[in-house]
């Protein structure tokens, strides 16, 4: 087996800590991250080129389901290491081409700053191109779920709605969601922490019982 080289040790955010603060040149103008979106949550998105075919359909995809994140409140910023030149260009040719705008800011990293801020960029897939990640970051600006996807492989739009919807329906009602779940389905009651809880469990003919330890609600949104 081929050993894989360690290039670089970069500290990556994971779940749980503060998204890192930069300051970035973007389609939209010039950001620093804590100002942009404030009280949003926010998706941020890498790609590994501007011009190349799967970025293109996934930039599409985000650009044609951005009324879905505006519904859950939440603002889409891409990323990738080219030059604003190279976006514009690359956003207006989308645009003659096909119709599609992309009408959120794109991140021109041509240092590498934020892709490596982020661990977006991934020596031992690409010492050049970031990889296909996606940030979830909520209104108090803390990292809550990451994706990470390689050069040849595209994401999937239905699933990053879906967590996105998924976190904050778990913030929301205090559950937790299952396999799949997807709005409108039964949701999970976190289990119970004493006897007193395990009793009120048992005796609550509302939930749909597995096991006490398994327990779902209808929501009522
Ligand atoms: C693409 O978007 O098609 C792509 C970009 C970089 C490497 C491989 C594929």
């Amino acid at each position: 087996m081929e050993n894989t080289i360690v290039k670089e040790v970069v500290q990556m955010p994971r779940i749980g800590d503060a998204a890192p603060d930069f300051e970035a040149i973007t389609t939209k103008g010039k950001i620093r991250f804590s100002d942009f979106a404030k009280g949003k949550w926010v998706v941020m998105f890498s790609h590994p080129a501007d011009f190349t075919p799967v970025c293109t359909t996934e930039m599409s995809g985000f650009a044609i389901r951005k009324a879905e994140f505006d519904e859950l409140d939440a603002e889409l910023i891409g990323l990738s290491i080219d030059s604003v030149h190279a976006h514009l260009g690359w956003v207006n040719n989308v645009r003659e081409n096909t119709g599609v705008y992309f009408d959120f800011p794109i991140i021109a990293d041509l240092d590498m700053k934020v892709s490596k801020l982020y661990g977006m960029l991934q020596p031992n897939e690409s010492e050049t191109a970031a990889v296909r990640a996606v940030f979830f970051i909520d209104p108090e600006r803390k990292v809550r779920l990451i994706m990470y996807y390689p050069l040849n492989v595209g994401r999937n739009m239905d699933e990053i709605l879906r967590v996105l919807e998924a976190l904050q329906v778990s913030d929301k009602y205090k559950v937790a969601l299952p396999l799949d779940w997807k709005r409108g389905e039964k949701v999970i009651v976190p289990p119970p922490k004493t006897l007193d809880e395990l009793e009120e469990r048992l005796a609550d003919e509302t939930l749909e019982k597995t096991d006490f330890y398994l327990a779902k609600k209808e929501l009522v949104y």
